[in-house]
């Protein structure tokens, strides 16, 4: 184990707090995607880099991204700046991010044997990223807590499959009925990969990992614990193998009642909902099992106003009763205006 997870006073940082179970008086607060398009910063820095997965692999620019939304709102979290796929570029798909269309790789060729992949993760090529996070641990303020990430293996195989994103992921959905054998093998795969990166992560400088397990919503109720819950129950077992007292959130979005299975399941230390589901449920079934992260809607943050104060009051009285990290129910969009942000940031602390 590392000290980077024996901080001194863990409890300095009320984020890290909270996921360790530690109720704070106001909920510390973070937003998916909080280094993103919406900050006239972020789109300042990316203008100067045409290509999206080399901006990633750019520890000046990266931590200087990952840096901002800390310095404009003081968020409780600074997430490393990256993205989840990463990974089966390291494994050798190359990713291209087209502007406005999102990503394409080359769709992996079923039955190949993965002949066009590297047998394992190259990590030289993510050593930048390790980078980033030695210098953002550097220059992050005492009490914000570092959080590194990594897709799980069901969403990350579903652009793999797909070579790009899919309405509904049905690519994915299909080879897992036609070609269940193969679809293992390939998760088998992220598994491993995925511990291996986030191990680096932890011992690179992070405090603590989210899971994003984006396409949770595409699985049938029978399917969730196959191809995502066991697969992510074993990457937090590889990880804690290594680092025992590794922290992670899990992220199923568009799980509804099987989040509560992230919450039993995987070893999750924290769940986090996203913005459909209903917070009186997570507050009576989920949060007491495990503190709970969420769930404000996106676009309540685009309208802003009155409605803003509202639901981001409603949020944290439903969960007053025990730990929970007040979080959107997915990413901030790119239209945002930073008043509304500042707004929330400042309802949320009271
Ligand atoms: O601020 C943060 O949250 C940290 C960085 C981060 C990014 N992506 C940066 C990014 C994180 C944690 C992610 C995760 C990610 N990436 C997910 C899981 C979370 C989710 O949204 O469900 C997924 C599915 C991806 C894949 C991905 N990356 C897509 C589909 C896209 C294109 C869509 C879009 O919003 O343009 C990206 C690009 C991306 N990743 C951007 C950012 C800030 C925008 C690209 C740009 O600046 O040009």
């Amino acid at each position: 184990m590392t000290n980077s997870l024996r901080p001194t006073q863990p409890f300095d940082k009320p984020l890290l707090a909270t996921l360790n179970g530690v109720q704070q008086k106001r909920p510390p607060i973070w937003i998916m995607r909080q280094a993103g398009r919406y900050l006239p910063e972020y789109r300042e820095v990316r203008s100067h880099s045409k290509n999206f997965i080399e901006f990633c692999y750019s520890p000046d620019l990266a931590t200087e991204v990952t840096l901002q939304p800390i310095r404009r709102f003081g968020f409780d979290a600074a997430i490393l700046f990256s993205d989840i796929l990463v990974i089966p570029d390291a494994l050798g798909q190359p990713v291209l991010f087209v502007e406005n269309e999102g990503p394409r790789l080359p769709p992996l060729i079923v039955g190949n044997n993965f002949s066009e992949l590297h047998s394992d993760l190259d990590l030289s090529r993510l050593n930048p990223v390790f980078e980033t996070i030695g210098r953002v641990k550097e220059a992050l303020p005492k009490e914000t807590t570092f959080l590194g990430f990594c897709g799980a293996p069901w969403t990350v195989a579903s652009y793999m499959i797909a070579g790009k994103g899919s309405p509904e992921q049905a690519p994915i959905r299909l080879l897992s009925y036609q070609n269940p054998i193969f679809l293992e093998r390939l998760i088998d795969r992220l598994v491993v990969s995925s511990i291996q990166y986030l191990c680096r992560q932890i011992e690179a400088g992070v405090d603590a990992l989210q899971i994003f397990e984006s396409f949770a919503g595409a699985l049938t109720s029978d399917g969730i614990e196959k191809w995502s819950v066991i697969p992510i129950k074993r990457m937090i077992e590889g990880v804690r193998a290594v680092h025992p007292a590794a922290k992670f959130i899990v992220f199923g979005r568009g799980s509804g009642i099987n989040h509560l299975k992230y919450a039993t399941l995987t070893g999750a230390d924290v769940v986090a909902i996203d913005w459909a589901t209903d917070p009186n449920w997570a507050a009576r079934v989920l949060q007491p099992l495990k503190p709970v992260q969420g769930n404000l809607d996106p676009l309540a943050v685009v309208a802003g106003g009155d409605q803003l104060d509202r639901k981001t009051d409603m949020i944290i009285e439903t969960f007053s009763n025990g730990p929970h990290i007040f979080n959107l129910g997915h990413g901030i969009v790119p239209e945002t205006p930073l008043s509304h942000v500042e707004q929330l940031v400042k309802r949320v602390r009271g």
